[in-house]
């Protein structure tokens, strides 16, 4: 698959989203073009106004789109997501949202570009709280229902309908438990936690958000004041107030947070999947150097430690992570020693060219600090170590797995979607500095 991105249309992308879509239903005969229904699929103004409408975008001549700007990329493919009672849902029940006139452009098409666009539209349903997603397909959809059925839609032929021509199949996918926030912070967990009002403040002198962020865990009776001492507990330890806005937190807290001057620093999807039925995959994954060998072990060690953190934690840090890669390591060990898990190592003839953590709550494992080395990407090392690690958890008698994938990541989450993953819940970090 090429370097695709999604995003919500805007600017020219919602009427060239439009034409894509009336395009793609006549390139396959499912309109013809004097049908009124051409003019609906074309009129994407009215969708991008009356729901929500997605787009895939690639840069227009070869690369990964790493570093395209969003206007400057050309749209491949779109689809519509209409929540119950809005305009364009047909037949959403309460709770449900419907995913509608999903259509890749034909020349963009066996590259993956479909799945990327209903992955996507799942992960948004998820994050707008959606009990289930719905969509009708026609028989001759061939492409479209084998997609939906290996991305964990179900036939509901009760609710099939259509009329005597036409036979709309109806098609249901329902988010699986998420592990919640209690579990993913038992496999990450902060040095130190102070209790505010129920609420459970993180403190790991600022490496990584997840370590160094409040998890408001239910309505404390004033939640002003217990933000005004959350605050001032991490401006006591020279850091930036961070509040994880989960499922788990009281309702209303992310407006309340917007109006403190909170900004959205990130959005994550927690993915899942179930290792019942897990297949270890065999054989070997090579790089330019050679064959890859992993190596597990029980404790990272320093090298493991810098792949990981040079990667990604630095990123993040603020306080005492920022300031030496001395006390970065440190308080990494402290943060991932903090649970039960194990780490493993890939290694060509070159050295360490990709890691990965597996840790363990409950009866789940939790994959975490995925990072390949540039020079060794696009392999299928990511996906290997991945899999290793699903692997080692279940031998270790985990029955469930999950990650959590920023919601921009693009890579990542196509890597994870095609390992079975599924979303159950995003999460949003807000910070005041
Ligand atoms: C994400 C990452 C681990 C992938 O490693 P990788 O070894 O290049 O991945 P693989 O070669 O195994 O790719 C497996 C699948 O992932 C997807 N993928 C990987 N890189 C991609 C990219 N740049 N764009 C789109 N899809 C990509 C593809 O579906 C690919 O399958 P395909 O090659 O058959 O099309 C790597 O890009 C990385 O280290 N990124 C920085 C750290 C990171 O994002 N970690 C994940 C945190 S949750």
């Amino acid at each position: 698959m090429s370097g695709a991105v999604v995003r919500v249309a805007a600017g020219p992308q919602v009427a060239d989203a439009g034409a894509l879509t009336a395009e793609a239903y006549l390139a396959d005969r499912l309109v013809d073009a004097g049908d009124s229904y051409a003019d609906e699929l074309r009129d994407a103004e009215r969708r991008a106004r009356e729901a929500t409408l997605l787009v895939a975008l690639v840069p227009p001549g070869e690369g990964d789109g790493a570093n395209d700007r969003d206007d400057d990329l050309v749209v491949v493919g779109t689809v519509t997501l209409a929540p119950y009672g809005t305009s364009y849902a047909e037949v959403a029940e309460p709770g449900e949202l419907e995913v509608r006139m999903l259509a890749v452009a034909p020349e963009a098409r066996r590259r993956g570009i479909a799945e990327l666009l209903v992955s996507a539209a799942l992960r948004e349903a998820v994050a707008r709280g959606a009990t289930r997603v719905v969509l009708s397909t026609l028989d001759s959809m061939q492409a479209a229902q084998r997609l939906y059925q290996r991305l964990g839609f179900l036939a509901v032929p009760e609710r099939d309908w259509g009329h005597v021509e036409v036979h709309l199949r109806v098609h249901t996918w329902t988010p699986p438990d998420a592990p919640g926030a209690l579990v993913e912070s038992a496999t990450w967990p902060p040095a130190r936690v102070v209790d505010v009002d129920g609420w459970r403040v993180g403190l790991s002198g600022g490496l990584t958000r997840r370590a160094n962020s409040v998890l408001p865990l239910g309505t404390p009776p004033d939640v002003t004041e217990t933000l005004d001492r959350v605050e001032k507990l991490y401006a006591q330890e020279g850091q930036p107030s961070i509040v994880r806005v989960c499922r788990a937190a009281p309702r209303g807290l992310d407006d309340l947070l917007a109006l403190r001057d909170y900004e959205v620093m990130s959005r994550a999807d927690v993915l899942v999947r179930e290792l019942d039925g897990f297949e270890p995959r065999h054989g070997a994954v090579r790089t330019a150097a050679g064959p890859v060998r992993v190596s597990v072990a029980d404790k990272p060690s320093d090298e493991w430690l810098a792949a990981w953190s040079g990667s990604k934690a630095r990123l993040h840090a603020t306080g005492a992570a920022a300031e030496t890669d001395d006390t970065s390591l440190r308080l990494a060990r402290t943060v991932l020693g903090g649970a039960p898990a194990i780490y493993l190592t890939a290694t060509d003839a070159t050295g360490l060219v990709g890691v990965i953590r597996a840790a363990f709550a409950e009866d789940w494992v939790a994959l975490s600090c995925l990072v390949v080395a540039h020079g060794a990407r696009r392999r299928g090392l990511g996906r290997f170590l991945t899999q290793r690690a699903l692997d080692e958890g279940a031998q270790r008698g985990a029955g469930r797995a999950f990650l959590q994938v920023e919601a921009e990541n693009t890579a990542a989450g196509a890597l994870y979607t095609a390992l079975g993953f599924q979303p159950a819940e995003r999460y949003v970090y807000r910070e005041r500095r």
